[in-house]
């Protein structure tokens, strides 16, 4: 069993969690991308990327909505089963949805189905304090977490908008104690989304899990784009820490490459990427 699970299609073994956490204590950068569906997954498995995000960002990106809070679990498990379908290496990564994770429970059995359905070895969910019970209980049952901390678009609702987290003391304070509790509640990975780049270097420092960083600076373990972002397809205004790896490149498979080579090499973010 397992020299199927380590030898499908690839030369390298497949990324897991352990390889992640080696990772972060030898410095080595992860680099992580978005993905929706079977033929991008397969150029973003050639690129070499560690970890393979299904987002709810499909909500966006995909099917055309303001924000994520429509995506539904279906729809992630759909794009998930064909994402997983074109990757042999990376780390495959699911957004639980909006309203999914209401109680231990219900997330249980979510996580039960993008992980049987879907194919995902990690299920994300964004939140700070208020949901150390429910990480708590996934990771009781062995289910691999991610954490979702600083900027949650799930909740731009009721924060107002897409806007930068942790400016003031108070919030910045209470976001560190969040990760601390989140980790020691069992969340193996850690993502941190639009914060100061200092606040995402004292997180990390923190933290003995990796943490993948989008627009939260250089010092991350790793760095998370969303692939119509890496691939400047994503119409109108981009947020400051996207960067089109388009430009001097003929191909996706090129682009993404360039973003990957970027992230490993720390090329990518630089100053005027960061909050
Ligand atoms: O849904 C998504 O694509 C995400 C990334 C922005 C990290 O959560």
């Amino acid at each position: 069993m397992y020299t199927q699970l380590q030898l499908r299609g690839s030369a390298r073994p497949p990324v897991t969690v352990a390889t992640l956490g080696r990772m972060k204590a030898e410095g080595e950068k992860i680099a992580s991308i978005t993905c929706y569906d079977a033929s991008y997954a397969a150029l973003v498995d050639e690129a070499d990327a560690d970890v393979v995000l299904v987002g709810d960002s499909l909500g966006m990106v995909i099917q055309g909505h303001d924000t994520t809070v429509p995506v539904t679990l279906d729809d992630v498990i759909y794009h998930c089963r064909a994402v997983a379908r074109g990757l042999s290496r990376p780390f495959l990564m699911a957004d639980m949805p909006f309203m999914t994770y209401t109680s231990p429970d219900v997330a249980l059995q979510n996580a039960m189905r993008l992980m049987q359905e879907g194919g995902a070895k990690m299920v994300k969910l964004e939140g700070g304090a208020s949901q150390v019970a429910i990480v708590e209980f996934l990771a009781g049952h062995d289910i691999a977490v991610c954490a979702h901390l600083g900027l949650k678009p799930q909740s731009v609702h009721k924060t107002g908008g897409f806007r930068v987290q942790g400016r003031e003391e108070a919030v910045a304070d209470q976001m560190r104690r969040d990760a601390k509790s989140l980790q020691d509640a069992g969340a193996d990975v850690v993502l941190l989304e639009c914060i100061p780049a200092q606040l995402g270097k004292e997180i990390t420092a923190d933290l003995h899990v990796p943490v993948i960083g989008i627009g939260a600076g250089p010092d991350t373990d790793g760095q998370i784009l969303v692939l119509y972002d890496v691939l400047d397809i994503t119409p109108g205004r981009k947020p400051r820490f996207v960067q089109n790896f388009m430009t001097g490149h003929d191909s996706p498979l090129a682009g993404i490459q360039a973003y990957v080579q970027a992230v490993r090499s720390r090329a990518y973010p630089t100053a005027e990427h960061c909050f």
